[in-house]
């Protein structure tokens, strides 16, 4: 497919007219937090489902409904859209509001392959509009506060990192658009595990891999065990679970630096839901949350408990959308960084399927 070559769109004067497509479990989360910005007015959601989009709306205060995301490329009055849809939505809806000259706010996976995540970059670039994917977690004030230590050298040279989103009975529900792969693309690496690889990366500031080893299971899905609550969309009870519900990869940087990635959505351990990653510097080591730091030396060994409760800017990607296009911030999550992010995921199902190491280019 061709980019069309397109003159970059100025960015917006406010207020900035969203709407936000797909008024499930975590649209409501895309409309709270776009109203709470006073540039910000949401003009529009797209719903398949009229009692969801009809709530929403009400909640939300929304003077229109479209029953489906096609009605809105077409549309005069809006600015920019944000896409909380079932992942296999996501690539399709985003290039099709790019090519409107509509800004985007995309919820994670950036796509369901990387081919498609790389033409939104392309296409976003073409028309200089703001494409964002709503990693939510860079937001957070540990994460914020630990880049600020890294990049001032606390941890010295950083040459590995362990990073995880382990859940002990967290299957956004069998039988929803979760747990198929045709509408999902994947199973717990592309839900959760491409949060605590995308926070990882981060921290470490490099994205791009070398190789990846990876291995994916799926003990639970497949028994109707470990399911969780997460998710509005219809369950249908025939369909198969086909995604994995552990996935495990070594990933070896292009500086030589090394990732280790956990993902589970079920898995028999202690704790309901380990959340965090270590960072190991030739100086110091840190892990999250909470953030600590940690000294191994001739003298001794010493933690420390680091306060973030400064200057960090919180959980607001939405808002923070909304000042990118304003011209006001540049996109804190680089549309080329999510991209890399979805080449190790794909590379990570590859691997699993050959049981080789995968090169990436
Ligand atoms: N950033 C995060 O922390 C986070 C958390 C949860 C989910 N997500 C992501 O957000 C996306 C949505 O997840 P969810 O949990 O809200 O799922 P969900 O199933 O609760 O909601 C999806 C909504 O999309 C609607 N929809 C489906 N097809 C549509 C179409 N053609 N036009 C308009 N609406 C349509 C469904 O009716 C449903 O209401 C997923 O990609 C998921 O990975 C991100």
């Amino acid at each position: 497919m061709k980019t069309k070559s397109a003159k970059p769109k100025p960015r917006r004067h406010a207020p900035v007219r969203v709407a936000v497509i797909g008024a499930g479990a975590i649209g409501a989360d895309h409309l709270m937090n776009f109203q709470r910005h006073p540039s910000a007015q949401i003009v529009a959601i797209a719903e398949t489902d009229p009692a969801r989009a009809r709530a929403a709306a009400e909640t939300f205060n929304v003077p229109e409904i479209a029953a489906d995301w096609r009605a809105l490329p077409g549309r005069d009055g809006i600015d920019a859209v944000s896409i909380a849809l079932p992942n296999h939505l996501h690539a399709e809806v985003a290039l099709a509001m790019l090519r409107a000259g509509k800004h985007v706010l995309l919820d994670k996976p950036m796509a369901t392959n990387a081919r498609d995540a790389a033409r939104l970059v392309a296409e976003a670039r073409a028309r200089g509009l703001v494409l964002m994917v709503g990693q939510n977690n860079r937001f957070l004030p540990e994460v914020q506060t630990a880049r600020r230590l890294i990049d001032a050298g606390a941890l010295g040279d950083v040459y590995h990192a362990k990073t995880a989103w382990m859940r002990r009975a967290g299957i956004p529900r069998i039988g929803s658009w979760f747990t198929q792969k045709k509408f999902a693309g994947g199973g717990c690496a592309y839900d959760i595990g491409v949060h605590a690889l995308d926070r990882c990366l981060y921290l470490m500031d490099e994205f791009a891999a070398a190789a990846v080893s990876g291995q994916t299971y799926a003990q639970f899905g497949p028994r109707g065990e470990g399911d969780g609550a997460w998710g509005k969309s219809e369950i249908d009870p025939s369909r198969p679970f086909d995604v994995d519900d552990l996935c495990v990869a070594l990933i070896k940087l292009k500086s030589g630096r090394t990732v280790l990635l956990e993902a589970s959505w079920a898995a028999h351990q202690a704790e309901p839901d380990v959340n965090g990653t270590q960072v190991f510097g030739a100086k110091a080591g840190l892990s999250l949350p909470p953030l600590k730091l940690f000294k191994n030396s001739k003298t001794g060994y010493t933690t420390e408990l680091v306060n973030t409760s400064c200057g960090a800017p919180g959980d607001n990607r939405m808002t923070h959308f909304v000042d990118c296009v304003l011209g006001r911030a540049e996109p804190f999550v680089k549309p080329e960084e999510s991209l890399a992010v979805q080449k190790i995921l794909d590379a990570i199902y590859a691997s699993a399927a050959s049981g080789r190491e995968i090169r990436l280019k």
